[in-house]
C-alpha cells in the first residue's frame, strides 16, 4: 500500500507527533519530514532515504523568530537574512543549540535551519509546533521530488503520508549560507543569489570551493538520473546527438529555449529558455528521461546569473563533474 497521500495538515501534524514520516511540500523540493526532536523517528528518515548517518538535515521551522531554538547564538548576518529572506529557499547554517539532537546534525556542531515559501508547509509547521528536520524526499543520490506523484514513485509506501502542496513553485533546492564564520559562505547555490544575500546582509559572501563540506547535495556526483547526463554547449548538441545515436545509444536533449533540427528519433524536452522556468521544470525532465528509457541526456544550462546558476549546478552533478563552489 503506498503511503496516504493528503491535503489535510491536521492529518500530517498527527503523523509527525506520533513519530511517522510525512512528506511535506516546500517552494523548493519535497522534503521528506520527521520531528527534529524525536530520535526514533529521525533514525528512520535516514534509513529510508539511505543517507549516511553523518550527513546533517536541514530543520524546517515556521517563523524567523524561532531560529534561535535551535541555534546556539544568532550572528547578527544571520538575524538579517533570516529576518529579510524567510519564508524563503535560504537554509542558514548556525552553531547547533545544546538541545538539537545528532540525529539531524549527524553529530557536527552546526545545523541548517529554514522557514519554507509554501502555504500548505508554513500551515503544517503552525499545527505541528516543533521544528521539522527534512531533506529531499528522494532516495540518497537521486533526482529530488517536484510533486506528490514524484514523491511516491521515489519512496512508495516507506513514507506514512505524503502532505499534497502542489508542485514546487521554484525547482531547485535552497541556497546554503554558513554563518558560522568570520565570512559568509554559500555552501549550495538556490533559489537566493549571492548578490540577494550580499545586499540583505551588508556582508561579502564567499562560495564554497571543492569538497570541503559534508554536504551530500554539494557531492561530485549526486541529483542523478539513471541515464548518463552530459553538459554541452548548445552548438556542439547536433554532433553529440549523431555520434551517440551512431553508437546505438538512445539520446534526449535539454536545453533552453528553441533546439537545432535533430534526427526524429532524439527525444527533445522541453526546457524553457527563462530560467526561472527552467529550475520549476529541471527535475520532471530529469525524471521523464529515465522513463523514456534513454541511455544519455545531452543538457544545456542556462544562463550563468540567477537561479540559472543553481540549474547549472545541478546539472553539472547529475553528469558527475565536479564544479566547486558554484
Ligand atoms: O530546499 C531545500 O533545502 C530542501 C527542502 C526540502 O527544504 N531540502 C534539501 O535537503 O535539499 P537535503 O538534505 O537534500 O540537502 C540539504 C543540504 C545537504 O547537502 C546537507 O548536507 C546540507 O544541506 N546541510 C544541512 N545541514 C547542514 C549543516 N549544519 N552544515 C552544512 N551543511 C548542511
Ligand atoms: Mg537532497
Amino acid at each position: 500500500m503506498p503511503g496516504l497521500v493528503t491535503t489535510d495538515v491536521e492529518v500530517a501534524a498527527a503523523r509527525l507527533r506520533a513519530g511517522g514520516l510525512v512528506a511535506i511540500p516546500t517552494e523548493t523540493v519535497y522534503g521528506l519530514g520527521a520531528d527534529a526532536d524525536n530520535a526514533a523517528a529521525l533514525a528512520r528518515l535516514y534509513a529510508v532515504k539511505g543517507r549516511p548517518g553523518e550527513h546533517p538535515v536541514i530543520v524546517h521551522v515556521g517563523a524567523p523568530a524561532q531560529l534561535g531554538e535551535w541555534a546556539a547564538d544568532v550572528p547578527v548576518a544571520a538575524r538579517r537574512l533570516a529576518d529579510v529572506l524567510w519564508p524563503g529557499p535560504l537554509t542558514l547554517v548556525v552553531r547547533r543549540a545544546a538541545r538539537v539532537l545528532d540525529g539531524v546534525t549527524g553529530g557536527g556542531d552546526t545545523v541548517g535551519v529554514r522557514v519554507p515559501d509554501q502555504p500548505v508547509a508554513l500551515a503544517l509547521l503552525d499545527a505541528f509546533g516543533g521544528g521539522i528536520a527534512a531533506p529531499s524526499a528522494n532516495r540518497f543520490g537521486h533526482v529530488s521530488p517536484t510533486t506528490a506523484e514524484d514523491v511516491q514513485d521515489e519512496l512508495g509506501d516507506d513514507v506514512d503520508v505524503v502532505l499534497d502542496g502542489g508542485p514546487c513553485t521554484v525547482g531547485v533546492e535552497s541556497t546554503i549560507v554558513d554563518c558560522t564564520g568570520e565570512k559568509l559562505v554559500i555552501l549550495r547555490p538556490g533559489g537566493v543569489t549571492r548578490e540577494r544575500v550580499e545586499e540583505v546582509s551588508g556582508r561579502s559572501v564567499a562560495v564554497r570551493g571543492d569538497g570541503l563540506t559534508r554536504a551530500p547535495g554539494t557531492l561530485k556526483s549526486h541529483y542523478t538520473p539513471e541515464a548518463t547526463v552530459l553538459v554541452v554547449d548548445r552548438e556542439d548538441l547536433a554532433a553529440r546527438a549523431t555520434a551517440l545515436r551512431a553508437a546505438g545509444q538512445r539520446v534526449a536533449v535539454l536545453a533552453p529555449g528553441s533546439v537545432p533540427a535533430l534526427a526524429a528519433d532524439v527525444v527533445v524536452l522541453d526546457a524553457p529558455a527563462d530560467s526561472d522556468e527552467y529550475a520549476r521544470v529541471l527535475y520532471a525532465r530529469l525524471r521523464e528521461v529515465d522513463r523514456r528509457g534513454v541511455d544519455v541526456l545531452l543538457a544545456v544550462p542556462p544562463p550563468d546569473s540567477g537561479v540559472g546558476i543553481a540549474v547549472g549546478d545541478r546539472l553539472r552533478r547529475a553528469a558527475g563533474l565536479d564544479q566547486g563552489g558554484t
